[in-house]
């Protein structure tokens, strides 16, 4: 208890109850008995009840166990929290269950510069942000204006606390376990779980531990070890998996260092990563003023080793990386597993005939925008002014908070970039997230740029799909921007000074935490610490928007079994970029009508090879959404047919949304990826799997296909033999009876009599 009692009362929100965690633990632990990681710890004491989960369990649940969770906190970004919040806002509650912050930083471009770029943004997505900020009010959430920062560098600056599970409707949410949480990146959907208080539901992971010995020196940064991670693991390498940090060469890590290798393990298909309690994170702690928390957190550490793992405790996997060799690595071009010591990267760079002169070096981002980064970009910048010599290509910098730049405004790190040739951008994802309004090299012109951010997929940062983006660290970025050629290596290569003498950089330094403190900037982008809802607040949907509107709960399930027709079939890999296109189409992320115009149209047609193209009764081609709509209209429910791992890629919930809107009531297909099978529950979708594959080429477009005992199966509440009978009828008239496998498990039929789950948590809230 008195790790909880001793914590002031503005604090409390902002801190786990580790009381009632460890009492949860503790009960885990008599079940399963045997040692934990810190990761199972931190997720089985937010186990709902524990006794329920593990009774009868013995030993290793990873992979096997469904927990159902409370999660303590949700952070929701301005481009996901509008579909989350018009979700939340069909379930009758008149504020949150948790405590919640909405973060305006997608929608803010990258262009002339912060305070320009700032007000254009702000003037462009007005009715967006009045939205977000109305619902923050009526609701009690933090809302954290446009400029104010990125969600992820401002949750570590306010929210991320060792022991803490958070939720995040954006896949970096994981840059929190570099405070030691369990930060995990979901769907509207899923945030809404938490944010109504019904448990949420994730499969025990497994748990990959990454050994750390030796100590970073030099040109090394804690960007090289997730760099140099991804090219072990792969993108799908952590798939299923949390990754714990564990090792010596922890102890040595900053803590916002630590968020950036965190960050990146979203690069690796990790469901989140984590690190245990260290004196970094203790004086991040204290620096970002919640000493209280700090002390908390020391306290529940010392005396029950809560936030690390238990002696003896295993891992699935083990990786080792030893820091005192590890060497600078750069990441890309197009995948962030493709990775190249920066020894190699001259060579590889010929070998593969990438471009040979750098467009522009960026830095900053979620991923790497730490006083740690910016104070040793400084010191290489500084170096390089002492000789005369400036950037060769455009140089910009994206401070991840107010309080970073207002901290490195104050101790003079932007008066060096900027006399440099920098460009500060605002505080916000700009360049990282396609809002780079870039005017120097023209679509379809090949280039490489190096950045320090995250992901480089095509067209992610300045809309052209060739620019190739290499990740690396921002010291790698800066350095190399001054000789502009893409071989060279500060390490060892030379530059000339401004009166042509060859000089070497030295390695970068800089300081952990800002000497003389964290500057907060201006007071006006701070929320009020513990919100209280106002209820009477009118949410701004305008009922002329092409923008925002209002949802409509599905419909309920008629009870009967189901009659669809096979809309098309879909061939080979249809991941939820061929489901819910992104780029242009997020603007119409709060307008579920106007973004399912985007339904399927990756996807291609199974019969005619033609990708966008499904066709009618009578033979008449439509676009996929098209025919969607005239079937909808029509009164006609549809399945489409699709081979495996049907859904793969992101959480994007808009790819179950959209095919429900448009009447969509089944999909079938070889296998699914399991986040979007999930998806497509919670949205009151059936989603079933061919028991023979071979039936997938028995079923044509048009077919009537009709389930023969679904009824049996939801009055059984989905156990059984895990399989549903169906009949195809083709248009021949012929019928053909085979099986399909459903995974559907009580609480998914609940949600599936109800129309979805948003429609059953409403139910249960007004009841
Ligand atoms: Fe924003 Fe890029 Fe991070 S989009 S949240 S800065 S990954």
């Amino acid at each position: 208890e008195s790790f909880d009692l001793g914590v002031p009362p503005e604090f409390k929100s902002r801190t786990p109850p580790y009381a009632a965690l460890l009492g949860r633990l503790e009960q885990a632990r008599k079940i399963l008995d045997r040692p934990f990681t810190l990761a199972e710890k931190i997720l089985y004491s937010h186990v709902v009840d524990p006794e329920e989960a593990f009774a009868g369990k013995n030993g290793n649940i990873r992979g096997e166990v469904y927990l159902k969770l409370n999660p303590d906190r949700v952070a929701m970004q301005d481009a996901s929290a509008q579909m989350a919040l018009l979700q939340f806002m069909t379930c009758g509650m008149s504020n949150t269950a948790v405590p919640a912050s909405i973060h305006c930083d997608h929608l803010i471009v990258g262009h002339d510069g912060a305070a320009a770029d700032l007000k254009a943004s702000i003037a462009t997505n007005k009715e967006v942000f009045d939205f977000l900020q109305s619902c923050a009010l009526k609701y009690g959430i933090q809302f954290w204006g446009p400029g104010s920062g990125i969600i992820h560098q401002i949750v570590l600056e306010n929210f991320s606390v060792p022991g803490l599970m958070m939720l995040g409707t954006d896949s970096h949410t994981p840059n929190a376990g570099g405070l030691g949480a369990i930060a995990i990146g979901v769907g509207g959907a899923d945030a809404v779980d938490a944010l109504t208080g019904t448990p949420w539901e994730l499969k025990a992971p497994k748990i990959m531990g990454v050994k750390l010995t030796g100590k970073l020196s030099g040109w090394s940064a804690p960007k090289d070890v997730i760099t140099h991670l991804a090219g072990l693991l792969t993108v799908r390498g952590g798939t299923g998996f949390i990754i714990e940090y564990f090792g010596e060469g922890v102890e040595a890590l900053s803590c916002t260092g630590m968020a950036t290798i965190c960050n990146m393990g979203a690069e690796v298909g990790a469901t989140t990563s984590t690190f245990p309690y260290t004196d970094s994170m203790k004086r991040y702690l204290i620096a970002t003023r919640r000493e209280p928390i700090a002390n908390a957190a020391t306290a529940v550490n010392k005396m029950h080793g809560f936030l690390q793992a238990d002696e003896g405790a295993h891992y699935d996997e083990i990786v080792e990386i030893d820091l005192s060799t590890l060497e600078p690595h750069i990441n890309g071009p197009f995948t962030p597993d493709l990775s190249t010591p920066l020894s190699s990267f001259g060579e590889t760079v010929k070998e593969n005939n990438w471009p040979e002169k750098v467009s522009a070096g960026l830095i900053g981002s979620c991923t790497n925008s730490s006083y740690q980064d910016m104070s040793r970009v400084a010191s290489i910048v500084k170096q390089a002014k002492e000789k005369g010599v400036q950037p060769k290509v455009p140089f910009f910098i994206t401070p991840g908070s107010e309080q970073i730049r207002a901290t490195i405004e104050n101790d003079g790190f932007t008066d060096v970039f900027v006399d440099a040739g920098a460009k500060v951008l605002a505080n916000a994802c700009g360049p990282c997230i396609g809002q780079w309004a870039r005017d120097d090299v023209s679509k379809g012109e090949p280039n490489a740029i190096l950045t320090s951010f995250n992901r480089n997929f095509r067209a992610r940062n300045d809309g052209n799909p060739d620019t190739m983006n290499f990740l690396t660290s921002p010291e790698i970025v800066t350095a190399m921007i001054y000789s502009g050629d893409m071989a060279f290596n500060p390490i060892t290569d030379k530059l000339r000074d401004a009166n042509g003498n060859e000089f070497l950089f030295e390695p970068p330094t800089g300081d952990e935490l800002p000497k003389s403190g964290f500057k907060q900037g201006d007071l006006s982008y701070l929320p009020e610490i513990d919100p209280a809802p106002i209820i009477s607040t009118q949410v701004a949907v305008s009922p002329t928007s092409d923008r925002l509107a209002l949802l409509e709960p599905f419909e309920a399930f008629d009870g009967k079994e189901m009659k669809l027709n096979v809309l098309m079939k879909v061939k080979g890999k249809c991941t939820t970029d061929h489901i819910s296109a992104a780029g242009a189409w997020l603007k119409y992320k709060g307008h579920l009508e106007n973004i399912s115009n985007n339904t399927l149209i990756g996807a291609m047609n199974e019969e005619t090879g033609e990708v966008n193209k499904a066709y009618d009764f009578d033979g008449t081609g439509y676009g996929i959404p098209e025919l969607m709509i005239k079937w909808k209209d029509e009164g006609r429910p549809w399945v489409v047919l699709a081979e495996h791992n049907y859904g793969e890629g992101s959480a994007r919930e808009h790819a179950a949304l959209s095919p429900r809107f448009l009447n969509g009531r089944m999909i079938l297909c070889k296998s699914f990826a399991r986040i979007h099978e999930t998806n497509l529950k919670k949205q009151g979708v059936l989603p079933l799997t061919f028991a023979d594959e071979a039936d997938y080429d028995k079923i044509k477009s048009c077919d009537a296909l009709e389930t023969l005992d679904l009824l049996e199966m939801l009055e059984n509440e989905g156990k059984g033999s895990g399989l549903i009978t169906l009949k195809a009828t083709h248009r021949d008239g012929s019928e053909y009876v085979f099986k399909a496998k459903h995974t559907m498990s009580k609480d998914q039929i609940d949600f599936f009599k109800a129309g979805s789950a948003i429609n059953y948590i409403g139910n249960l809230r007004r009841e």
